[in-house]
């Protein structure tokens, strides 16, 4: 009977043991709530910012890789422009958008944009949206996806809109005014 009674409890622990330790050793995959991630609601962002493409002077924050073609289809461009609250290049600064453009179409000016919003204001600082999309630069509004983001703006999607609010013919620098709606929690 002692025996018997042992046997039992041995097996029980061991159940036991499995039930806490076997079931998440080597695991690939997983459900989890929203809730136990923190994810309670769902709220919607509105972003409003001054992008300054600067490519002449000094201190350029966006430069050519290349431009091979008379078209200028191909060109290439990193940038690491700053983003402001006013259109004045020494308003207050909010944050980078950090990447790559290029002129991917060949009958108008219309740029392949991939870049992050790298955010340093307040409760943004070290947040980032991340943007894919196609900006005809010549439109009066364009809009490219927000495709994600990291920090406070983690499962991010959204949309930006971008307004030219000045070009300088002679120099080529940009002050777009961007609109950014995200989803986000
Ligand atoms: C690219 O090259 C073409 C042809 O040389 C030129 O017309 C155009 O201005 C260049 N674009 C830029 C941004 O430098
Ligand atoms: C943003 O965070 C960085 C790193 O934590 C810190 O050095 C910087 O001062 C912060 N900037 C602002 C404007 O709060």
């Amino acid at each position: 009977m002692d025996k018997l009674f042992s046997t039992i409890l041995l097996l029980i622990l061991l159940l036991i043991s499995i039930f806490i330790h076997g079931t998440n050793c080597h695991e690939f995959s997983r459900k989890l709530s929203k809730k136990t991630m923190g994810l309670k609601r769902q709220k919607l962002s509105h972003l409003h910012f001054y992008f300054h493409d600067q490519v002449s002077g000094k201190n350029p924050t966006a430069i050519k890789i290349c431009n091979t073609s008379v078209t200028g289809f191909g060109l290439l461009a990193m940038i690491d422009d700053t983003l402001t609250t006013g259109p004045e290049p020494n308003s207050k600064l909010v944050g980078r958008a950090q990447g790559v453009y290029a002129q991917s179409s060949l009958n108008d000016d219309s740029l392949l944009m991939v870049f992050n919003f790298a955010f340093v204001e307040g409760k943004y600082n070290g947040s980032s949206l991340s943007v894919l999309g196609r900006n005809s630069v010549m439109l009066p509004l364009r809009e490219m996806p927000v495709i994600g983001g990291s920090g406070v703006f983690r499962f991010a999607y959204g949309y930006a809109q971008a307004k030219t609010y000045s070009y300088n013919v002679k120099t080529g620098d940009a002050v777009s005014e961007y609109d950014v709606y995200v989803f986000h929690y």
